[in-house]
């Protein structure tokens, strides 16, 4: 009997630490402050205070980077997890807009995401993420000064910034 529920606490030990497993290693390209291709310990996490991940210099990360070209409103990134299930969620389930380009405010609302990741992969590798800017969005930031500074977080609670620029959008 003692041993029976032990086995059962032993049992709900693990899966409540379950939730605790599922960080997925993931990047969204193109990355800020990432040249080359992503690695998996480029992969940093992000919150609503660190929008472009714990560690990133924003502003020595931003020069020299690749922007993702809109058009209109809708852009395309990729997302590159190197974990499969769980802990490599491709689903992106919150995004930051800074009009200004800077990083240094998030004030343009959240991208709507068109195609998505999913939340535990089976494999890892790399999809791709289609979303639009909130309407009316200028972004007047970047290396181009055309370009939105987009924050994107996973459901594993990794992620980055991403320049979007409109240099090119009709
Ligand atoms: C995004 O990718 C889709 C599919 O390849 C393409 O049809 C669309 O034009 C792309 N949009 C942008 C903004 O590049």
């Amino acid at each position: 009997m003692f041993a029976k529920s032990l086995t059962s606490l032993s049992i709900l030990a693990v899966a409540l630490s379950l939730p605790y497993q599922a960080l997925g290693h993931a990047i969204i390209t193109p990355a800020i402050g990432i040249t080359g291709t992503p690695v998996r310990a480029d992969a940093v996490r992000v919150s609503s205070t660190v929008p472009c991940g714990n560690g990133v210099d924003v502003a020595s990360a931003i020069p020299g980077s690749a922007a993702a070209q809109a058009a209109g409103n809708a852009f395309n990134v990729t997302i590159t997890n190197f974990n499969g299930g769980v802990d490599g969620s491709t689903e992106i389930v919150s995004t930051l807009v800074d009009p200004s380009g800077t990083g240094a405010s998030f004030t343009g609302g959240s991208a709507t995401i068109t195609t998505n990741g999913v939340e535990a992969p089976a494999t890892t590798g790399s999809v791709p993420i289609a979303g639009t800017l909130p309407d009316g969005t200028v972004c007047t930031g970047g290396n181009d000064g055309a370009s939105c500074l987009v924050s994107f977080a996973t459901a594993g609670g990794f992620g980055n910034c991403v320049l979007i620029s409109q240099a090119d959008s009709a």
